[in-house]
């Protein structure tokens, strides 16, 4: 038996149309139609093309989420969506969505942060989300670590990624290895028959003069400029390039620093609950090195199934739950996607 508001959520924000359906924080349904394959051949996302994707597989991901929860539209309590950050033309198409969903169903609507909802999708999982926590979110689009005092109101950023996103990483190194599109889990899989110590990556600003004014910051451009450097050295000399060693030296440089600059965050505020999201939080090596780490210093690791940590429509339905669970004012009709949405603007 199931308890708390039933929300529906709809994620767009990049090139996944997800509906999730959730009952408190429990998920009943998380239906998701990806448009991956379509941007596979231009090594990364094209936003007219997922937006064009959003629009045909909306209406469809609806209607599964509907059969697979075994709920009618007009039993929804609420709908959640995300409002941004994202790709403005996507995101478009999932407020669009929600609004004709709100104002035909006569519920409330609540525009959501994209983040935010990365965060909240771990209840679904692991019970009540502690509060405060550390929150650690990586993936295509940001990398950033954040101070959650209250998911639906309070959030702090602490640092975030000067240059590229961590996925982003993962998607361009494996693309100048010839690995293909989208890198991180390709990276994961090759790097599992590689050496993480076989090359000595740089750490992107962890030197102590960087760490002056970048302590809980990210870069992972040098990064991934030294693997090109390194791989046409030894393709420029005619020898063969071990992909492997590559992929697990490249991935232990970027999840050393991920989960070191995450600790010295919660530690360093006391926080002693950390929960990791975003498609990277799917890479099995973070998800290792995190929970041995946070084990020595006294921090709790949550990271939710590969298949919540990856952007989903139930991530916005838990967030959206949790919302009308704290009396939070939903959103009016005339909500507005914003591509650049702070995280501290956790309701729109
Ligand atoms: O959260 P997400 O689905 O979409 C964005 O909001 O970006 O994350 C996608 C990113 C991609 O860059 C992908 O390469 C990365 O997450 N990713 C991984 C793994 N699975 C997905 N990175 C490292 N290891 C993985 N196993
Ligand atoms: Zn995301």
């Amino acid at each position: 038996m199931t308890s708390g508001p039933l929300v529906l959520g709809i994620e767009t924000s990049c090139d996944e149309t997800g509906v999730g359906i959730v009952s408190g924080d429990t998920l009943l349904a998380d239906a998701v139609a990806s448009s991956v394959a379509e941007h596979a051949r231009f090594g990364g996302v094209v936003p007219e093309v997922a937006s064009r994707a959003h629009l045909e597989a909306m209406v469809p991901t609806i209607d599964r989420a509907c059969e697979t929860a075994g709920v009618r539209l007009t039993d929804v309590d609420a709908i959640a969506v995300t409002a941004g950050p994202g790709l403005a033309g996507a995101l478009l198409v999932g407020v669009a969505a929600a609004k004709a969903l709100a104002l035909g169903l006569d519920k409330p609507l609540y525009g959501v942060n994209h983040l935010a909802a990365h965060v909240a999708v771990d209840q679904l999982q692991h019970g009540p989300l502690p509060e405060p926590c550390l929150a650690m979110l990586v993936s295509g689009g940001h990398s950033s670590l954040l101070r959650v005092d209250d998911v639906t109101a309070d959030i702090d950023p602490l640092g975030a990624t000067i240059d590229d996103a961590a996925g982003e990483a993962f998607d361009k190194v494996a693309r100048l290895l010839g690995l293909g599109f989208p890198g991180g889990p390709v990276i994961d899989a090759t790097a599992a028959s590689g050496s993480s110590i076989a090359i000595d990556f740089p750490r992107g600003l962890t030197s102590r003069r960087d760490l002056e004014r970048h302590r809980f910051d990210f870069s992972f451009s040098g990064l991934k400029t030294a693997v090109a450097r390194w791989v046409e050295a030894r393709e420029r000399a005619g020898e063969p390039v071990p992909v492997a060693d590559v992929a697990a030296s490249f991935q232990e440089a970027v999840v050393d620093v991920l989960v070191r600059k995450a600790l010295d965050a919660a530690t360093s505020a006391g926080i002693e609950e950390m929960v990791i999201g975003g498609g990277v939080a799917a890479n099995s090596r973070l998800r290792a090195l995190a929970a041995e780490r946070a084990e020595t210093v006294g921090v709790r690791v949550r990271v939710p199934r590969p298949g919540l940590c990856t952007d989903n429509g139930a991530m916005v339905a838990a967030l959206g739950a949790e919302m009308v669970a704290r009396g939070r004012t939903p959103s009016t009709l005339d909500l507005p996607a914003d591509s650049s949405q702070p995280v501290t603007s956790v309701l729109v």
